[in-house]
């Protein structure tokens, strides 16, 4: 216990600022999944999870959501520069359910480039779903390549990297129940202790 709240302060203090506690979060998601409930009212949603780090996001998301729906999960990586996505995506996990037919949702941490939820809008598509549409948690519309918005968006973020709540960085910092920017020297002392 004592060793765990240790690791807690140090990630809290590689952070520059938080952004959204733990409680912000969860007062916007139960609103999200209020809106849902509504608008999937008789449909019984296939929602996907873009896999990892939408996995917090979609686990209380769901339990806001008051019908019945169904989870499935997909991995994709984007080839490409570490820090930027190159819009060739590859499907790493792919999804063990059938989507033709079905109302999907997917469930994203964050848009960014926007280029892999291009991507993966269109295979949805290809596949047959009946509607494809993309909730993501945080929206960083200043990064935007491709003319993407998520249909529901939890926080519009500025153009700084975000970790906590599922995101992570070098897969670090998921567990953090806040959400905030990581501090610049952070990824640079890591970049160079790795060059
Ligand atoms: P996009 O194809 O550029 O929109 O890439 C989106 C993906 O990049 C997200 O699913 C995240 O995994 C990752 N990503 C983008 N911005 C951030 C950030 O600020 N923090 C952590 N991960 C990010
Ligand atoms: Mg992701």
């Amino acid at each position: 216990m004592v060793g765990q709240g240790v690791a807690q302060r140090q990630m809290m203090e590689d952070l520059e600022t938080v952004l959204y506690t733990e409680e912000q979060i969860l007062t916007r998601i139960r609103e999200l999944g209020e809106q849902l409930t509504v608008e999937y009212r008789g449909k019984v949603p296939l929602l996907v999870g873009v896999l990892k780090g939408a996995v917090m996001f979609l686990s209380d998301l769901v339990k806001r959501m008051s019908i019945p729906l169904e989870i499935d999960f997909i991995a994709i990586s984007s080839y490409g520069l570490s820090t930027q996505s190159s819009g060739v995506v590859r499907i790493l996990k792919d999804l063990d359910r059938d989507v033709d037919g079905r109302h999907v949702l997917i469930v994203e941490d964050i848009v960014d480039s926007g280029l892999t939820l291009a991507y993966l809008r269109d295979v949805l598509a290809r596949r047959h779903a009946a509607s494809v549409r993309i909730a993501a948690l945080f929206d960083k519309p200043g990064r935007r390549q491709v003319p993407i918005r998520p249909d529901y968006c939890g926080f519009t973020v500025p153009n700084a990297f975000i970790v906590g709540y599922g995101l992570d960085y070098a897969e670090r910092y998921r567990n953090l129940p806040c959400a905030g920017i990581l501090k610049e020297d952070v990824y640079r002392s890591s970049e160079s202790a790795h060059t």
